[in-house]
């Protein structure tokens, strides 16, 4: 015998806890049920929709606005005059979409009911339920004295008498959102482990190989995780396709010995271990001399950020003729003697340029000796001055780049510290560039950087932004509005994301993946293998330490 109290159901040794929505959000994001209900807890959810015949539907959204419009004429409403401009512009929106029919107006019936084996269990969960929805914007109702008109089966109708709170009008993409089924991209087959579902701790698996864009951006605060999350993305996908090549732009030398330890070498830019790199070597663009020249003007403007107008027109017209008339593979030392013709032998210009013959750049000067064949390379900055790093990620970008193109196979390219390449719109718009065209060449990259602003300043760091197919976000201090309008961040993610906890917290770093148009709330964990490998390899630290342990300057 079922029997009713005034806020649940028992039948035997079942009770049914029903809750209803009081209030939608302005936004949420798709496949949100699925953070709603975790897997390890019984909830029903049932949704009914009934379309509202259009006729109707352009009247209500105009009757809509007309309350709107005159709550706000009558101006009694201060502390809602914001909300109700709002009101007012939605109404007006949805109007123009219902009248064209790419929306629909339909009366959705919603309710949740948690189910237990005993009293204080389903109240604890309904409790539970409440607080998940209330993180996301929802404001719930416990139906009293009202349990029975809630649990009634629908009826096609939908003509029956229900709570308050049960009956809701949803546009068709509010309707869409509350579909659970947004999850079958989070097991894309041929995928890597990723995370795991930060509501369940069910595993997630992405396969960057099926997107449009195979690039990844991951930002976060300093000690967030990105190094160690990019690390371990690489590690897994040399797993499952053994034949990705990788290269990693480096600007800390944390990644040396972990690329050792894969069997990989290392080039040290700032004293040319493991060989020297010709920034003016045209091999890195397939022997086009006009598209390396521009090459060239790019990464010496990042070297000197500086220059005049003048300057700079001298010299892209002595790189042009150093490609057009110099030596097949020219150096450093033939590009300051045609600034010095150019410009003249004292000009400031050539002055700069000194730095390649016997200032601190002159290991640059010279043909590129380092021809890498490991799968893995590295090249590792550590000891370059801050300020001259965006020039040498700039050629060495190049110079990978190159790489890609010739390369056959799956490859990856890890750029850390990214923000560098953001300093200079030449450098930015290259890094731009290349994240849009490598897909042709089988490869994708890595952008990692501490947050997301540092590219939405130009258009492109914009497209940068946009070509990322999967962008995970670890801790952030803040997010900017520009952060949350650009990647549809709803008010609780932005909320949430300088709250996410820390590995030096947890022992794992909690984040949110956008993958594609769903937004998935992580936690980045490594197993014991893979936290000791890496433990053991990466890092600035570690870094320090083998370099003062190696032969070279041991104790002698
Ligand atoms: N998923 C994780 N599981 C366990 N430990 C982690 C994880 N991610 C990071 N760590 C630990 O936290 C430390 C800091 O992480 P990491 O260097 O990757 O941060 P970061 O975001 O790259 O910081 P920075 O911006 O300073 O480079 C690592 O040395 C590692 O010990
Ligand atoms: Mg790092």
């Amino acid at each position: 015998m079922p029997t009713e109290a005034p806020t649940f159901w028992r039948v035997g040794r079942s009770y049914r806890a029903p809750l209803l929505v009081h209030r939608f959000p302005p936004e949420v994001p798709f496949g949100f049920v699925g953070r709603l209900l975790p897997t390890y807890e019984s909830i029903e959810l049932t949704v009914e929709a009934h379309r509202i015949p259009s006729p109707n539907a352009l009247e209500m959204v105009q009757g809509a606005r007309a309350v709107a419009e005159a709550e706000l004429a009558s101006g009694g409403n201060d502390g809602r005059v914001a909300e109700l401009e709002v009101e007012r512009a939605s109404a007006a929106e949805l109007g123009q979409a219902v009248a064209r029919r790419t929306q629909d107006l339909w009366k959705v019936g919603l309710r949740f009911v948690v189910l237990s084996p005993t009293r204080p269990q389903v109240e604890a969960k309904r409790s539970r339920l409440a607080e998940r929805l209330a993180a996301i914007g929802f404001r719930s109702r416990v139906p009293r004295y009202e349990v029975r008109e809630t649990l009634v089966p629908p009826e096609l109708s939908a003509a029956e008498p229900r709570p308050a709170g049960y009956w809701h009008t949803l546009p068709t993409d509010g309707l869409a959102s509350l579909f659970p089924f947004g999850d079958e991209t989070l097991l894309e087959p041929g995928g890597v482990l990723v995370g795991l579902a930060l509501s369940d701790a069910s595993p997630v698996f992405v396969d960057r190989w099926s997107h449009a864009s195979y690039s990844w951006g991951l930002f976060g605060t300093t000690g967030s995780g990105k190094s160690f999350a990019a690390a371990l993305v690489l590690l897994r996908t040399r797993w499952l396709r053994p034949e990705t090549s990788i290269a990693v732009l480096d600007p800390l030398g944390e990644y040396s010995l972990w690329v050792e330890s894969l069997g990989g070498s290392v080039i040290r830019v700032a004293d040319g271990v493991g060989g020297g790199l010709n920034p003016l070597d045209p091999v890195t663009t397939g022997g086009d001399r006009r598209e390396k020249a521009a090459r060239v003007g790019t990464m010496l403007r990042a070297l000197f950020p500086s220059l005049r107008d003048e300057e700079s027109a001298e010299l892209d017209a002595a790189v042009t003729q150093l490609y057009e008339r110099g030596p097949a593979v020219p150096t450093m030392s033939d590009l300051q003697d045609r600034v010095a013709e150019w410009a003249g032998p004292w000009s400031r210009l050539a002055t700069l340029l000194e730095v390649f013959r016997s200032g601190s750049l002159r290991v640059l000067d010279g043909p590129t000796t380092a021809h890498p064949t490991a799968s893995v390379v590295s090249v590792d900055f550590r000891g370059v001055p801050d300020d001259q790093l965006p020039f040498h990620l700039t050629y060495v970008l190049d110079w990978a780049y190159g790489r890609l193109a010739t390369n056959p196979g799956p490859k990856l390219l890890l750029v850390d510290e990214a923000h560098l390449l953001a300093r200079h719109p030449a450098t930015e718009e290259f890094l731009d560039r290349v994240v849009r065209h490598v897909r042709h060449y089988d490869a994708g990259l890595l952008v990692l950087s501490q947050s997301p602003d540092d590219f939405l300043i130009r258009p492109a760091g914009r497209s940068l932004l946009r070509n990322l197919y999967t962008t995970a976000f670890l801790r952030l201090p803040e997010v900017s509005a520009e952060t949350r309008a650009f990647f549809g961040l709803t008010a609780p993610e932005a909320e949430w994301l300088p709250r996410a906890r820390l590995p030096r917290e947890t022992g794992y770093s909690e984040s949110l993946w956008r993958v594609g148009e769903l937004h998935l709330p992580l936690a980045i964990v490594a197993s014991t293998p893979e936290y000791e490998m890496l433990e053991a390899t990466l890092g600035r630290s570690r870094a320090a330490a083998s370099e003062s342990d190696s032969p070279a300057k041991g104790s002698l």
